[in-house]
Formats: C-alpha cells, structure tokens, sequence
C-alpha cells in the first residue's frame, strides 16, 4: 500500500512501542518517520529490520517498508511531518516512584526548536505515560518555551495531546489495532477530532470507542486503570491462597462464577503468578505515591503492591512443601531440583522487566538448584537473575532432566505440548500456574508425573498429608536406624500413588 494522503507522523522513539506504533501506522497507508538517538534502532529500521521483538512486527515492517522512514535528526522528523507521537522512557524514580518526565522534556525541546524555525501548525501526542498534571504542566511550558508559540488551535499554535496506549507486551500489534477504546487528553477541539479520525483509521474494528478529556483526566485515566487491574489480579491471587487452604475448595471454579457477574467480569481474575513488567507494578506505585503526596489515603494500592510481592513466597512455600516429599527419593541429602518454564513477564516477549518469574528464580535459588528455559527471554533474564539460576537450551532438555519440580511461569499455550520423558524414574511434581496442561490426561500417561493445582484446596491438601506421612517416617526412620523402632514402616495417608511410592522406596532402601 502506497502512503495515503492522510497526515504525515513522526513517532519520537523507536523502543518497544513506538516500533510498532510506527508499522501499525505504515501498515495504515501513513507515511510515517521514525525517530530515535539510538543510532543502532536508526540503522536497523532503515535497513526494513525491526528494532525491537515484538510479533508480527518485523512482518509489518518488511510489507510496508515503502511507508518508513528512520532517522536521528529532530529537524527531518518534524519538519516533513504533521503531527508527532512521543514514546520515549518515563522510568520510575526510586525515591518518590513517580514518572520522571526528563526524556519528554527533553525530546518537547528539541521538537519546540523545530516548529519555531518552521512556519505551520504542528501537533504533539505525548503517548508515554506520565504524572498526572505534567502535560498540561510542564510538558506544556517547555514545548512552549522551546517553540515561541502557544498551545492551541491556530495555525500559528501547536496542538497537545496525552494519548497513552493501553497494550501487553507480546501483543503490542494486535492491540492497537483492537483497541478496547482510545484514550485521548486533548488541548482542544482541533488536535482531539484529529486524533480520533486518525485511530479510527488506524484500527481494525468497524467502530471505535472514544474518550476524550482534559489532559489531566487522560493522565489520571491511565494510571487508574492498571491499577484497577492490578488490584483484580491480586484479589484472584489472594483468593486462590484462601482455596489452597479448604479441602474441596478450588479457585478457578469460584472466580469463573465470580467474573459472570457483569459487576465484575472474568478478564484478569485468575489465581496465577504475580503481575509484573513495565507498566503494572510501576504504575500502581505512582498512583499511591500521588495519593500520599495529595494526603489522601494509598492503603488500597499499597497492599495490592504488597500482596503481590508476597506472591512469590507463596509459590517458594509449596515447592518446599514439594521438596519434603522428595527426600524420600534420595540416596544421598541433595537440593530439590526446580525447573522455571518462562521467565519473559509475558509469552512472546523478551521482556523480564519485573519479571514473576526471574523475581521467583532468585527467590528459589536460597533454597533449590533452579534451572530455567525461555524461548525469548533468556539472555534478559541472565542479566538479572542471580548467577546461580543456570539455563536450559532447550524445553525438552529442562523437563526430561532429573528436575524433582517444573514451575509453568508463562501462559504459553506451546507449554501445553510439553513431551514428558516416559523413562523417568522419580516423580516430576508440576506447578502448573496457569492451568495449561490436561492433568488428568498427563497423569494417565505419565505415571512419574503429578501436576500441582494452584488454587486447588484438595491438590496442596494432598502435599501436606503426603509431606507429613515423610516426616513421620523419618523420624520412625532415624528411630530405627538408633536401634529404637522395629523394621516396620507405615506409610500413612497422602495421594495414594504418592503413598504407595512412598512405601515402595523405604521398601528399597531398607532391602
Ligand atoms: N512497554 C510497555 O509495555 C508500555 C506500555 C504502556 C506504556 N508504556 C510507556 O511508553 C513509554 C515508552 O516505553 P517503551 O517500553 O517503548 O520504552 P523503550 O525504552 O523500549 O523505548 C524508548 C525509546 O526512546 C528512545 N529515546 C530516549 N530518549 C529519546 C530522545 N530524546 N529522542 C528520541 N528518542 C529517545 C530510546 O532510545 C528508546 O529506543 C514509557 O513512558 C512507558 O511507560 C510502555
């Protein structure tokens, strides 16, 4: 598709947004520039490869590479185009946890000083995410300041607009091109009509719905919906916790009737691992920094950050429920071998910023020898897990090792056709997060494989009851050993194949 004659964009950095607002946009029929002072990305994107990974990225951009342009000069960029998307870092500021606007500020500078030398209307979309009162505030003040010009409608203003993207990793391109609805805090009536016929043309659906406001309620908007999530994410978490602990209880069968209520919906209410990566955690925190900062109270958002933390300790707490079982296995003391499937923060995304997983790698590693395997994420996920999480090359060669443990940390749905080695000897306990595998069918087939069920009252009862029938025969056992106890070995309770297993090991080892 030749570009159309619709109006000319500029996307200011080309990073894990903004590569693909730049192929969505392309793939639209808009001519669009792409602009970044990572020379590397420049380069790439010039040569038709895409910058970042992202799915059906790299596609997009070779179909339509007659539609992108990339560059590193601000005066190219704004210059030969109409209107400019920001997307460039918002990193959090570890003391106050509130976005630090200095890439913006310094990308509306360079900007302002080129719309100064040019004689036309221009229009800036800030998309990455900010403080509530910055675009209107200090986003505002130094465009103007850089550009000699007002915000506003005349031909001789500039237009502004907060208009964030409310995507995953992993499915950046499918979600803006089936936007729930799109977000747009506008400086008036011009830049906001301008924005909404360009997403309408830039999405899929027939019809897209819009929300337009002030700048301040866009920004508010954004935050408070992804903490709205996060808090629904950590409700289903706490109440799969509560199922674990009531025989016959099972979490996914109450938060399936839960979500039928229209009041509340199924989407994200799912027992699994804690949220994370680059938008989820940070956001909540910088809703409750802002509360705190207005005297107003955070107590809501704080204790979704805490419970989330939490998460992982939980998960840590059942492997080593796990690991008591397998000491019967062993010949000699060793560490219970645990295997991480997924260590991205989401599937089909190199991304571990914030990473479940990798936090849950380094949690396990005090306790476990932790291998892990990812398809995307593992040279990510080596720079910030602890050095002793070593890595698999493969899935086959992580699950067919001699792992007592394999924790599912990513709902990929390629999980589900995992090979289990039928030759194993020792039992391979499954922590399936995500509720992926069949465990009826994997447990007939694999008679050394038992799948653990987070938010299953029955499935951690039964680890529990196996876990102290262990205990009881090791002290029966040490009792024997010091000439105390007859050679008789009661293996009580707990699953029956675990408990028959049980028996049939001391049975060995006796022997
Ligand atoms: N990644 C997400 O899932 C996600 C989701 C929603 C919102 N956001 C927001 O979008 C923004 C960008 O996020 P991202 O993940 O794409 O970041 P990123 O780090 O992947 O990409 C940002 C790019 O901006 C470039 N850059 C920095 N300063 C620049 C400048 N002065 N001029 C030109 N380019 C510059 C960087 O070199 C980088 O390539 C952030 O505010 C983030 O919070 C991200």
């Amino acid at each position: 598709m030749m570009a159309n004659n619709g109006p000319r964009i500029s996307v200011i950095g080309i990073g894990k947004l903004g590569s693909p607002m730049v192929a969505v946009f392309a793939s639209k029929g808009y001519h669009v520039i792409g602009l970044d002072i990572n020379k590397d990305f420049v380069e790439l994107l010039q040569k038709g490869i895409a910058p970042v990974y992202e799915p059906r990225l790299q596609e997009l951009i070779t179909q339509y590479k007659k539609n992108i342009e990339a560059t590193t000069d601000y005066y190219k960029a704004i210059s030969l185009t109409d209107i400019t998307m920001v997307i460039v870092p918002t990193p959090s500021d570890s003391d106050t946890e509130f976005f630090s606007n200095d890439y913006v500020l310094n990308t509306m500078k360079a900007i302002g000083q080129v719309i100064k030398s040019c004689n036309k209307y221009h229009q800036v979309v800030v998309t990455s995410t900010v403080m509530p009162g910055s675009t209107g505030g200090i986003i505002r003040d130094v465009l103007e300041a850089s550009s000699g010009r007002k915000i506003g409608c005349l031909d001789s203003e500039i237009g502004l607009a907060y208009s964030p993207e409310f995507i995953a990793l992993g499915q950046v391109i499918h979600d803006m091109l089936n936007p729930d609805f799109v977000l747009i805090g506008e400086s008036d009536k011009r830049i906001g009509d301008a924005l909404q016929h360009l997403y309408s043309k830039r999405s899929d659906k027939q019809l897209v719905l819009f929300r337009r406001m002030n700048f301040v309620n866009a920004e508010l908007t954004k935050i408070a919906i992804n903490t709205y999530v996060t808090t629904k994410i950590t409700y289903a978490n706490m109440l799969s916790e509560l199922c674990e602990n009531i025989p016959d209880a099972d979490a996914d069968t109450v938060n399936v009737a839960i979500g039928s209520d229209s009041r509340i919906g199924n989407k994200y209410l799912k027992g699994a691992l804690a949220y994370g990566g680059p938008c989820f955690p940070r956001d909540n925190r910088a809703f409750a920094a802002l509360a705190k900062s207005l005297s107003c109270n955070a107590l809501l958002a704080e204790a979704t950050d805490q419970l989330n933390n939490y998460q992982a300790e939980r998960l840590v707490n059942i492997c080593k429920k796990i690991a008591v079982i397998c000491t019967v296995d062993k010949i000699q003391p060793s560490k219970t071998k645990v295997g991480l499937l997924g260590l991205s923060y989401e599937p089909s995304s190199p991304v571990t910023e914030c990473s479940p997983a990798c936090n849950l790698a380094n949690k396990l590693v005090l306790d476990f020898d932790v291998t892990a395997f990812d398809p995307l994420a593992m040279s990510a996920a080596a720079r910030i897990c602890d050095k002793r999480v070593t890595f698999a090359n493969s899935v086959d060669e992580l699950v067919c090792g001699d792992l007592d443990i394999l924790l599912i940390t990513t709902a990929a749905s390629c999980w589900k056709n995992i090979y289990f080695n039928q030759t194993r000897k020792k039992l391979l306990y499954i922590i399936d997060c995500w509720k992926l595998l069949n465990k009826e069918e994997i447990e007939q087939n694999n008679r050394y494989v038992r799948i653990v069920l987070l938010g299953n009252g029955n499935s951690i009862k039964g680890l529990n009851d196996v876990g102290a029938s262990v205990r009881k025969l090791t002290v029966r056992n040490n009792e024997f050993q010091n000439g105390h106890a007859q050679r008789r070995v009661l293996v009580a309770g707990g699953a029956g194949f675990i408990g028959s297993h049980l028996a049939r090991r001391r049975k060995q080892g006796q022997s």
